[in-house]
């Protein structure tokens, strides 16, 4: 890190230091340093087709057996990753908040695994499968054992019980996150593109309200316009060294 990034590092631990609500926003990026691949990096492909262009209900109505190879694939991939030191210290900064809601787009649940206890899955998850038709849900680990798994309880088509392109937010957690938003004093945004909506208009709408926003990315975003610091780095790196300085701001 220079000079410049050291007293962005600095400006930014003093904001968080002030903060007893935190609210957080995760993408792809928080995963990276896990071996998760991002969405729009080289790893967004999957036997030449983009990872978003099979994230989509048309996707799985013209070819369910495809889509299910491929969340197969992607849950499958997750058995060996585990949380990195980023997830880690954003399940530290909650340990020492007053208020804290983690808002993630990601479906790995690393978040969890890492200790993270108020966490809103805006995405869904891919630990769980759903049936398209009734209310029936399972765990990934128990789907039945076919190319395109049956409800048991009414024959329909189980699916992943992820939110894919073109398809409303839950309900629940995206109550969650606009109170999260309407609370928060700081708003952490970590590792995402900024580009899918509702999550890419979280950061303005909490800046105005008189929140403030921190980045962390490799790159500059969207999201970089309305914050007050952007950190560049790998969120692995970047995110213990942060809540540690605030921690001893705060001290
Ligand atoms: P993207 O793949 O669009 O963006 C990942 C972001 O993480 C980029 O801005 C990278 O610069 C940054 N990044 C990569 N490695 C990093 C690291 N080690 N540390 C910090 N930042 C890093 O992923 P999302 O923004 O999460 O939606 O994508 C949002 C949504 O679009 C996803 O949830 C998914 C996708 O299509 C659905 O599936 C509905």
């Amino acid at each position: 890190m220079d000079t410049t990034d050291e007293q962005r590092l600095r400006e930014a631990a003093q904001i968080l230091s002030h903060a007893t609500q935190v609210a957080v926003l995760t993408g792809a990026g928080i995963s990276a340093e896990s071996g998760v691949p991002t969405f729009r990096g080289e790893g967004g492909f999957w036997r030449g087709q983009s990872a978003m262009e099979l994230a989509t209900p048309e996707a799985f109505r013209r070819d369910p057996e495809g889509v299910w190879e491929f969340y197969r694939f992607r849950i499958a991939g997750l058995e060996d990753v585990v949380p990195n030191d980023g997830h880690r210290a954003l399940a530290d900064l909650e340990s020492r908040s007053d208020r804290f809601w983690l808002i993630t787009q990601n479906v790995d649940g690393l978040h969890r695994a890492a200790g993270s206890r108020n966490v809103i899955e805006l995405h869904g998850t891919l630990d769980r499968a759903r049936c398209q038709a009734c209310s029936y849900r399972c765990a990934s680990a128990e789907l039945p054992d076919q190319p395109v798994p049956a409800c048991p309880t009414c024959g329909n088509r189980l699916r992943p019980a992820v939110v894919w392109f073109g398809e409303s937010l839950p309900d629940e957690a995206l109550a969650r996150a606009e109170e999260a938003i309407g609370a928060c004093e700081l708003m952490l945004v970590v590792g995402t593109s900024g580009v899918v909506q509702p999550a890419s208009s979280f950061a303005r709408w909490a800046r105005s309200r008189g929140a403030r926003v921190v980045e962390v990315n490799l790159e500059s975003t969207p999201i970089s316009d309305v914050a007050d610091v952007s950190l560049f780095g790998p969120a692995g790196v970047v995110l213990p060294r942060l809540v540690d300085m605030s921690a001893r701001d705060r001290a």
